[in-house]
């Protein structure tokens, strides 16, 4: 499987934070938090990462990650020219880079302490399908693709609901067979005009090939000035304790 981390979008929540860096090169503890997504993608075992950023960015991006080589990754560089054009259509830069294996997503901004190695090495067996990965949460928040599920199945995902149907928030952590790509080409951009993760997901939710794993613990530190302290403190005591 391939790896691919998503650090473009305008950050604009974090202004004034964001007016001049990219929201994925400002600090969590004692690290960037772009290094959280690349670590997890080493611990899943995954050799070869495609990051995507905005043409601002990449620079910076570059000099601070280069080849990869400190976390033990090969890492290659996507630029997204419309930063804010919306998750699948990032995914989509990758298309060429997959070269029609199975991917690993991870937002750069997601930092969780599970390892996705188990679930990675299964999925990467499997003929078809996809896996997200979800957390219980208030989903009330309206922050966050609520997923509903019976019988043990994913029956909808639905994009920051008025009334969510569940407890359980779609976390930023995606795997997808070669399809997504195709899946894709025929999304249309929503409401806010972006290509959104959650229309290509229920491609695989209505083929009933979409399966979901839950982690019990993850943050989502790019939304808010109060998100972003709370990951800092969070991580910090997690980094202290000895779990991350
Ligand atoms: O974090 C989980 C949530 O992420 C999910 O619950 C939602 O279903 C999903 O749509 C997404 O929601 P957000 O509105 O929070 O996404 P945001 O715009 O904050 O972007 C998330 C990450 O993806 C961020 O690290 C930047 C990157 N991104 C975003 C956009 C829109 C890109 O690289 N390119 C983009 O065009």
């Amino acid at each position: 499987m391939k790896g691919v981390i998503l650090a473009g979008g305008l950050a604009t929540r974090l202004r004034p934070l964001t007016w001049v860096t990219n929201k994925h090169l400002l600090p969590i503890f004692n690290k960037p938090m772009i290094y959280y997504p690349l670590e997890a993608m080493k611990k899943a075992g995954i050799e070869e990462v495609l990051l995507t950023t905005s043409p601002h960015h990449s620079g910076d991006f570059a000099n601070l990650l280069g080849s990869g080589e400190e976390f033990g990754l090969k890492l290659l560089y996507g630029i997204q020219k419309n930063p804010a054009g919306g998750i699948a259509e990032a995914i989509l830069l990758a298309r060429e880079f997959a070269k029609n294996e199975k991917i690993l997503i991870i937002l750069g901004d997601n930092i969780f302490n599970y390892d996705l190695k188990s679930v990675a090495d299964k999925f990467s067996k499997k003929a078809k399908g996809a896996v997200v990965f979800g957390i219980e949460k208030d989903t009330q928040s309206k922050q966050y693709g609520v997923i509903e599920i019976k019988d043990g199945k994913v029956v909808s995902i639905e994009e920051k609901p008025e009334n969510p149907k569940s407890t359980i928030a779609q976390t930023g952590i995606y795997m997808y067979d070669e399809r997504a790509f195709d899946f894709i080409k025929d999304l249309k951009p929503s409401n806010r005009g972006q290509l959104e993760v959650t229309d290509l997901n229920n491609f695989y939710v209505s083929e009933g090939t979409m399966e979901c794993e839950m982690l019990d613990w993850w943050i989502d530190a790019g939304t808010s000035h109060d998100e972003l302290l709370a990951a800092n403190v969070m991580v910090a005591e997690k980094v202290k304790a000895g779990e991350l």
